[in-house]
């Protein structure tokens, strides 16, 4: 057990994915793993482990934002020998040929946070995911039909900014979407030697200003974890 987790030390399977929101995480555990068990509930951050075609398959909220994500991915990785973390999340798009719902795979991170420097305090790191995940990944989604974005995102420490306009400093560098957790997860799984990939669903646009429903939402991650489910299987 860890201060954040309540799990015994087997309880985990080696691949996690991890949505923001912990009830999405039961949401993922009762609608596509066979034989689900509660295994943490620690301030209602539910962790769950059931199979997928047979193979172990963990599903369990980061909670929103850098920080937070960083406790869990650190503990999973570190104390609970979990080898990859998914993230299955939102993000808004930062491109005019980003449409609602597309999918993208986070290449890589950009942050406008300081995450990084408590790893490398004279440099800026750049926080890349885990290739074979990503080219797993895109294939499932091809094969699928649906062409997953590829690309940098950015993880913000901050949701509501205070300068309008900002963001499309970030779009200007092909800076895909924004989100608020990648960057952090990247660079601990690569400080760990793990491996890690965040998949995300756009949910809203700063460039039309189109936004879904949180019910919509629920629906239309469908695609991105049935990819995430069959990447972890391969
Ligand atoms: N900003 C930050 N995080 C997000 C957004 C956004 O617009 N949409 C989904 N996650």
């Amino acid at each position: 057990m860890t201060p954040h987790i309540s799990a015994q030390p087997q309880d985990f399977a080696k691949t996690v994915l991890m949505p923001g929101d912990p009830r999405r995480a039961k949401f993922i555990a009762e609608n596509y793993l066979t034989d689900a068990r509660l295994v943490t509930d620690v301030r209602g951050m539910l962790g769950y482990t059931g199979t997928y075609k047979g193979k172990p398959v963990s599903v369990m909220g980061s909670g929103m934002g850098m920080p937070s994500i960083g406790i869990y991915a650190t503990e999973l990785f570190k104390f609970y020998d979990v080898e990859t973390i998914m993230r299955v999340g939102s993000c808004g798009a930062y491109q005019d040929d980003l449409k609602l719902y597309d999918i993208i795979l986070a290449q890589g991170a950009s942050t406008n946070g300081n995450f990084g420097a408590h790893f490398m305090p004279t440099g800026t790191f750049s926080a890349l995911c885990d290739f074979e995940l990503l080219y797993t990944a895109y294939n499932v989604g091809a094969k699928k039909g649906v062409k997953p974005h590829v690309g940098n995102v950015l993880s913000s420490d901050i949701f509501y900014h205070p300068i309008p306009d900002i963001w499309k400093s970030w779009s200007n560098l092909n800076v895909l979407a924004v989100e608020m957790e990648t960057y952090a997860l990247y660079t601990l799984a690569q400080s760990m030697g793990k491996k890690a990939l965040s998949l995300l669903t756009v949910s809203d646009s700063l460039v039309t200003m189109e936004e879904t429903s949180a019910k919509e939402r629920e629906a239309s991650f469908t695609a991105m974890m049935e990819i995430a489910l069959e990447t972890a299987y391969e």
